[in-house]
């Protein structure tokens, strides 16, 4: 398969993220089969995956014509050997713990074509984990979509140290394919969604521990301060915009508080120590210093839209 395009797609374990998988895969006119733990549930997850994009598309969240082409392009194999068999690349979607995954993945490696690549959805576990299920892992890698499959933009690529490189430049042609954004992360629990997710989290429930806000007041200044920039750019681009000696003297501050834990990361201040202070000097981790019209103008839109959307919305209905 390596470098040849992936042009039919299965998925094994049809629930939320399978199914939305399938539906974004379908919806690129990409043929697709899915099979769950059994033919009912199979069969019911179908269902319910075209319902779905019957809503989606009723209510403009979905182009017209999405849900012809789901029903087009995405099928529900009759066994799990059928779904795999001919397909060039299999997504393995179901539960996140290892002694599900483990021979899910076998299986798929039994049933799938010796040139098809095996790819997994899994949150946190890491691949080399579950490569070791795998008779030959060259050809399996972290394919991580995000939740809800259908609406997030973007999906991590994770290669173990045996993935044959090969593989990646075809399954990032599909990820663009379907219409999403990938980026390549190495093998490491968790990855960077989590790892970054995770640690956001441990850190506001600290907050709340220490009795410094409520989890209310902490999820306002989330959504409405740094939280606001996110959808735009991300901790490297907003730091090189606000000015890393600016970044350096906070986390002093952190340190003389925190300790060690918050101080100044040898790679910021090294950058600051080599006149490198962001898009106002010398460039800094991925904006190079220069004019700064256009991206200063592109900013404001953008969160002049996003505060329109947002008004248009209204809040959550928690
Ligand atoms: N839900 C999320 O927010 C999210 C986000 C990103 C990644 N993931 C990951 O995606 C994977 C699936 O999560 P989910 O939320 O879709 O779970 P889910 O429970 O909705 O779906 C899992 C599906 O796997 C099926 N299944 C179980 N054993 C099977 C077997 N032996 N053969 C075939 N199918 C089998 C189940 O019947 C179920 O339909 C997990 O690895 C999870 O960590 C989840």
């Amino acid at each position: 398969m390596s470098e040849q395009a992936i042009s039919k797609v299965a998925v094994i374990g049809a629930g939320y993220m399978g199914g939305g998988i399938a539906q974004v895969v379908a919806m690129a006119q990409i043929p697709v089969v899915i099979f769950d733990a059994d033919v009912d549930s199979t069969r019911r997850h179908h269902a319910r995956i075209l319902t779905e994009a019957r809503d989606f598309e009723q209510r403009g969240l979905f182009a017209p014509g999405s849900v012809q082409r789901v029903e087009k392009y995405l099928s529900a194999a009759d066994s799990f050997e059928a779904a795999v068999g001919d397909a060039d690349f299999i997504e393995e979607a179901v539960f996140e713990r290892p002694d599900v995954k483990g021979p899910v993945l076998a299986r798929i490696e039994a049933a799938a074509r010796p040139d098809a690549i095996i790819g997994s959805n899994t949150s946190t576990l890491p691949i080399a984990e579950l490569a070791a299920f795998l008779t030959d892992a060259s050809r399996f890698l972290g394919v991580h979509f995000s939740n809800p499959a259908p609406f997030i933009p973007g999906v991590e690529l994770i290669a173990h140290t045996g993935t044959d490189e090969r593989h990646l430049p075809p399954v990032e042609a599909l990820i663009s394919a379907v219409g999403k954004q990938s980026a390549r992360v190495v093998d490491k629990a968790g990855f960077v969604l989590n790892r970054l997710q995770y640690v956001l989290l441990k850190e506001a429930i600290s907050l709340v521990e220490e009795g410094i806000a409520t989890p209310e007041d902490i999820d306002t200044v989330v959504r409405t301060t740094f939280g606001f920039r996110l959808p735009f750019f991300g901790p490297f681009a907003i730091a090189d915009m606000a000015g890393l000696d600016i970044y350096r003297d906070c986390f002093t501050t952190f340190e003389k508080h925190y300790g060690a834990r918050l101080a100044s990361p040898k790679m910021l201040t090294d950058l600051v120590d080599s006149g490198h202070l962001g898009l106002k000097q010398g460039g800094g981790f991925i904006v190079e210093a220069g004019d700064s019209s256009a991206l200063v103008a592109y900013r404001n839109t953008a969160y002049a839209r996003l505060s329109q959307l947002l008004d248009e919305l209204g809040p959550a209905p928690f």
